[in-house]
């Protein structure tokens, strides 16, 4: 066997109009033909982001997003709480850290998603926090978290900065209309690119509060690209080939309709959750599933990784692994960016015959066809 099959949640496959506009003959980014180029990529930007201010585009991967809105926003020991339900959750901590901020964390077991109540509690008992941070997707617990609800909640308050990495392209987080302060992603997931941008936007009253934020910034500094990126490509040396590629998956999306690609994304993960349970296999977040990825644990006594070196080395099907707590105990199926219908069934059917492969009793084809009662759906 040859063919590839990356079903993991980023990097994420490529489609052929995304390859072949990177591989156009590489121009100079300070010309007028680039600038047009920036300028459509900027525009499809603000569409997906659901904004009328700028998408800012950095030249580094998601993480470069969220160290630009923690050094940007806020000053030397300013208190901002951290939801932190899992491995990127902990980012946004060890990013407060690093800056020398003053994090109040809400630590919540792993599948979970936080709850209102307790973010109200917090925000009651910190009335001088400057900023909520969370991830609206997390992706290594599978979990997604009530952005639109939080959102209400620091209407008028402390700034709302969402690492939307696994969100933004994969269901609607509309920055302007829920309220957001600042939402990040990245190129490597539903936008179908090779890893190496970062996307960033931020409300009024978050630019505002850059103007004061005392935390040392040079190559993230978004007053600075802002300026740049509205009459010209940025500050610096942009990802020239990215952002051809950019285009072309802004493009694509259009093309498809937001409001399908965003329905694409919730049949592929209601299918493969059904695929899961009718195999018997348990659920990592069975209330609050992301639509980017799922979580699925294994049945005890079988080593997951194990698994999923079986898959990726015989059978050419890269899955994603637990991490931490979870390492060994649960596999991640991706459905994010350019996915479709058979790559769910793909997904599923290698799951089966992996795991008969280690000795579990199941047969062939029960998680497929719970699929394929699902994905029927989409079909006229
Ligand atoms: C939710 C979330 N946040 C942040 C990141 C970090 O992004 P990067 O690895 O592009 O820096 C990831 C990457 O998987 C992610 O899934």
């Amino acid at each position: 066997m040859i063919k590839q099959y990356l079903l993991s949640p980023g990097p994420t496959p490529i489609p052929n109009e995304v390859a072949l506009a990177m591989s156009e003959t590489m121009i100079h980014h300070r010309t007028p033909q680039f600038n047009k180029v920036f300028e459509e990529a900027r525009q499809g930007l603000k569409k997906l982001f659901g904004t009328k201010n700028d998408v800012l585009m950095l030249a580094s991967s998601g993480t470069g997003a969220m160290e630009a809105a923690v050094s940007n926003l806020f000053s030397p020991g300013e208190k901002v709480l951290v939801i932190n339900g899992g491995k990127f959750g902990e980012r946004w901590l060890n990013i407060a850290n690093a800056f020398g901020l003053n994090p109040v964390e809400i630590k919540i077991e792993w599948g979970k998603a936080v709850k209102i109540e307790e973010v109200e509690k917090q925000l009651k008992a910190h009335p001088d926090t400057k900023g909520v941070m969370i991830q609206a997707s997390e992706t290594s617990t599978t979990t997604l978290h009530p952005v639109k609800e939080i959102a209400k909640l620091t209407r008028g308050g402390p700034l709302f900065i969402v690492d939307g990495v696994t969100a933004v392209g994969v269901l609607s987080v509309p920055v302007d209309e829920w309220g957001i302060d600042a939402l990040v992603t990245g190129s490597q997931k539903a936008l179908m690119l090779p890893p190496g941008l970062a996307f960033i936007a931020l409300s009024d009253r978050a630019w505002e509060k850059t103007k004061g934020a005392k935390l040392p910034r040079f190559y993230f500094d978004l007053n600075l690209e802002r300026k740049n990126q509205q009459t010209g490509s940025g500050a610096f040396t942009p990802a020239v080939s990215l952002i051809f590629g950019l285009r072309a998956s802004l493009s694509l999306m259009e093309r498809e309709g937001l409001d399908q690609v965003y329905a694409r994304h919730a049949r592929m993960s209601r299918a493969t959750r059904a695929a899961a349970t009718a195999l018997g296999l348990k659920l990592l977040a069975p209330e609050n599933p992301s639509p980017a990825a799922t979580g699925v644990f294994l049945p005890d006594g079988i080593d997951a990784d194990q698994v999923l070196d079986y898959l990726r080395d015989q059978m050419n099907v890269t899955l994603a692994e637990g991490q931490d707590q979870l390492k060994g105990k649960v596999i991640r199926i991706a459905h994010v960016g350019y996915m479709g219908a058979f790559d769910v069934i793909t997904a599923v059917a290698a799951l089966e015959m992996a795991l008969r492969k280690f000795g579990v009793e199941i047969p062939f084809g029960r998680g497929v066809a719970a699929a394929q009662e699902i994905l029927m759906e989409a079909l006229a």
